[in-house]
């Protein structure tokens, strides 16, 4: 019996992953316009990092996350997201020490033990950026604006930014309490889950997924009609630099995100048609007191995370080949070391080149060839080897040549270069 996968995860065969290489490409592309570095985070982190930061009463810390004791009984993780582990690497490795101003970017899987679906899987991809240093509105408005073109260039139409202020430590306390009374009050329609988390964190009532807790909920008090002075000025200062930038977005008074770091600017963006249910392909926000909280200075932070497999969902799909071979070379008779010699030197002049493995007809290596999307064949014949030539074949001109076995590199790679 064969061994399949584990659920919740893929795998992304030739001709998918050259999609998503491309979109890699295109974000990397865009992250280095907009100053960001790439940084490369570990996919196990301590189980406690997530505990800290993302919130011990949400549902990625109570129910999503892979933990698991290592062999010492040190208790593990597998990265659920990258916001937390990015704060760490910044106050572990004293970043904040060099540049005041951090920021950073990285693509990779994160791991969830959700009920899978389309568009939610326990393995997932995200490109997520994180901006270290800035408390400043205008960097709120430079990250949305950011999210969007880069969304946009992708590829990606018909998306709607869904905007929010959560209020921060000195406006959300209040908030808080008058929220704890509300749902108090109408504790006997909600789900068991509500009940515990009213008393522990009422904020996370707010995204219980459960159907019956939503329509109560409607009644719930608004944070964003709860803000302070300062968060309403910072909030009002965002949405006027993005007006100024011509970036639409939607304000959405109940929008709190399901993870507890998050004070002041919060957004999704949604997609309007192509996925269904789990229709948002970015989030994120604001989430200032995290550094400190996890024993780093008190330094101000803002980013997002783009979900891959959402992204894809969402992209024309396009040309997905797997990468064609330029070159096959096929050694007829007693030439293979000759040919091996040739294909070794052009695969390391850069040149895609391929060749069969076993002594097979001239016909049946051009049919493998033909196959692979080779666009020219060297074949090695005994006679013409001992002559000093091998034949160039054009695949698709159909037209073939005899080049000197001394000339035969520089003549692929010229023609490579001149594709
Ligand atoms: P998040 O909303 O939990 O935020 O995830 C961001 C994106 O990851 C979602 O919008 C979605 O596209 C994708 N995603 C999440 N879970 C799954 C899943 N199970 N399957 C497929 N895709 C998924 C964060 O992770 C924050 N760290 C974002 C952030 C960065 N906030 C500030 N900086």
């Amino acid at each position: 019996m064969s061994v399949a996968s584990v659920k919740g995860v893929r795998d992304l065969l030739p001709g998918e992953a050259e999609r998503w290489q491309a979109a890699e490409l295109v974000a990397r592309a865009v992250f280095r316009a907009y100053g960001f570095a790439e940084i490369r985070i570990p996919i196990i982190e301590s189980n406690e990092l997530f505990v800290r930061s993302v919130g011990e009463a949400t549902d990625i810390v109570e129910k999503e996350m892979f933990t698991f004791p290592d062999r010492h009984g040190e208790l593990l993780c597998l990265r659920p997201e990258g916001t937390a582990p990015v704060v760490r690497a910044f106050i572990e490795n004293k970043l904040y020490a060099t540049d005041p101003v951090a920021k950073l970017f990285y693509i990779g899987p994160m791991f969830r033990y959700e009920r899978p679906q389309r568009g939610r899987y326990r393995q997932f991809h995200q490109i997520g950026a994180e901006v270290l240093g800035v408390a400043e509105p205008l960097l709120d408005a430079e990250v949305l604006e950011m999210v969007v073109h880069l969304v946009g260039r992708l590829g990606v139409t018909g998306v709607e930014l869904q905007l929010n202020s959560l209020g921060d430590a000195r406006c959300r306390p209040a908030f808080l309490t008058a929220l704890q009374g509300f749902l108090r009050s109408v504790r006997a329609e909600l789900c068991g889950d509500c009940h515990r988390r009213l008393e522990v964190n009422p904020l996370r009532v707010l995204d219980c997924k459960n159907e019956g807790c939503q329509a109560v909920l409607a009644r719930a008090p608004l944070v964003s009609e709860a803000l302070c002075a300062e968060c309403r000025a910072h909030y009002e200062a965002v949405k006027a630099y993005l007006r100024q930038q011509g970036v639409a977005f939607v304000e959405h008074p109940r929008l709190v995100r399901g993870l507890d770091y998050y004070v002041r600017t919060a957004f999704e963006l949604v997609a309007t048609t192509g996925l269904g249910a789990k229709n948002e392909v970015a989030a994120g926000g604001r989430y200032d007191g995290l550094v400190r909280d996890l024993g780093g200075p008190d330094v101000p932070g803002m980013g997002f995370a783009i979900g891959m497999e959402r992204l894809m969902a969402l992209l024309p799909e396009g040309s997905s080949e797997p990468a064609q071979p330029f070159l096959f070379v096929a050694s007829v008779g007693q030439t293979g070391e000759a040919a091996w010699r040739l294909l070794t030197e052009l695969r390391h002049e850069g040149v895609p080149a391929e060749a069969g493995y076993e002594g097979k007809s001239l016909k049946s290596q051009l049919r493998r060839a033909h196959k692979l999307g080779a666009l020219y064949v060297a074949i090695l014949g005994e006679d013409e080897l001992n002559a000093g030539q091998i034949t160039l074949r054009d695949m698709k001109a159909q037209r073939q040549d005899a080049v000197p076995l001394a000339r035969a590199r520089q003549e692929i790679v010229a023609r490579w270069a001149s594709r």
